[in-house]
């Protein structure tokens, strides 16, 4: 039947235990140096519940370790994203091994991937580091979050081989095809959805959301980029989460509640919290 929050503004937004679950943000970023501490110590208090801060490079892999040590409510994931890829060593997969494995506020790998929109570095050093990272994961029994653009194939080939059928993660800002997203529900991954599904030209995201369940959905902000619409083209955080909860809820026919309480149990279930 009807409830609150179909269709309407983001009034759900704080409701005693049903808080939202932000799968990926970057607060140690210096888009946050100004008002970190303010800006975090609101989330509880207006509706936030998780937030896995995610490492991109070998710098950010450490603050967010960093910041996961200062908040009960934020989470660790340790990972360096493709375009960060040309310094990295194996020493610093070890570090992230011994993090992973000793740390209990590390709850995956990432984000790793392939970005072929910038040709740095080159694919084949892209790809090394991305299957080494795959490795990485598989060793410490940890989910993967990835970071896919402009990169479908070479993504797929990979990921939905014979070579790792027990990996499990997350297609971090969903962007392909809805005909490969159904390949990457049928292999068991879930795809996260952010600010971007509010965008006037996001069909193919809208048709992926449309048609993969809400058991598989994850919300995430990538703060402080792709800030949802109204307040697009401003600084990203997770506050900003009830616009993209009301848009799935729109796309899905589903309470704003359903939503929220549906996709903070799937983050909890793939990260194991
Ligand atoms: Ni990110």
């Amino acid at each position: 039947g009807e409830r609150p929050g179909r269709g309407s503004a983001p009034t759900f937004l704080i409701l005693e235990n049903i808080m939202i679950f932000d799968t990926h943000a970057h607060y140690d970023d210096e888009a946050f140096n100004e008002d970190r501490r303010e800006l975090l110590k609101e989330l509880p208090e207006k509706g936030i519940e998780y937030v896995v801060n995610v490492g991109a490079s070998m710098e950010s892999t450490k603050s967010s370790i960093a910041l996961a040590g200062e908040y009960d409510y934020i989470y660790a994931a340790v990972g360096v994203h493709p375009n960060e890829t040309a310094p990295l060593t194996e020493e610093f997969i070890q570090y992230m091994k011994y993090a992973a494995l000793h740390n209990k506020k590390v709850v995956a790998v990432g984000e790793i991937g392939l970005d072929y929109y910038w040709n740095e570095p080159e694919a084949d050093i892209q790809k090394k580091w991305f299957v080494r990272q795959i490795d990485l994961a598989l060793e410490v029994d940890k989910p993967v979050i990835i970071h896919s653009r402009e990169a479908a194939k070479d993504t797929a080939d990979i990921l939905l081989g014979n070579e790792y059928k027990a990996l499990r993660g997350v297609i971090h800002c969903y962007s392909y095809s809805p005909e490969m997203a159904k390949q990457y529900l049928d292999a068991g991954y879930y795809l996260g959805v952010g600010g971007v599904v509010t965008y006037k030209n996001a069909k193919k995201l809208v048709e992926t959301v449309q048609l993969a369940p809400l058991s598989r959905l994850l919300l995430e902000t990538d703060s402080p980029y792709l800030t949802p619409v109204p307040n697009r083209g401003r600084r990203n955080s997770s506050l900003n989460l009830p616009y993209v909860v009301e848009k799935i809820a729109q796309l899905k026919n589903v309470s704003g509640e359903e939503v929220i309480a549906v996709t903070n149990e799937n983050a909890r279930r793939l990260f194991g919290i």
